[in-house]
């Protein structure tokens, strides 16, 4: 879906901006807690201590030192979108889908 869609199995976010996608890390930078997407305050945030994340993933508030990470994108010959954690990308990076 449009938008930004939480993947509990591993931890990431995958953000659809029409036919443009980029995935980012949920793991808190800080002690590695799963952070949270507030839509309304168009955010991500760690429930553990507090920190804050602006919506391309850089740290605004509490103890988190470094940004969530941004993983580059593929497609499978069967059409899942592959997410190689093993890679970062910086925030300007998208995968777009024709
Ligand atoms: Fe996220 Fe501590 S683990 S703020």
């Amino acid at each position: 879906p449009e938008g930004v869609n939480f993947v509990p199995a591993f931890r990431l976010f995958v953000i659809r901006e029409r036919n443009q996608f980029h995935v980012i890390s949920a793991t808190c930078t800080h002690l590695g807690c799963t952070t949270e997407w507030k839509a309304k305050e168009g955010e991500f945030q760690c429930p553990c201590h507090g920190s804050k994340f602006k919506a391309d993933g850089q740290p605004f508030a509490g103890p988190a030192p470094r940004g969530l990470a941004w993983y580059p994108l593929s497609v499978s010959g069967d059409g899942f979108l592959v997410v190689d954690s093993g890679k970062s990308v910086p925030p300007t990076y998208r995968f777009a889908v024709a």
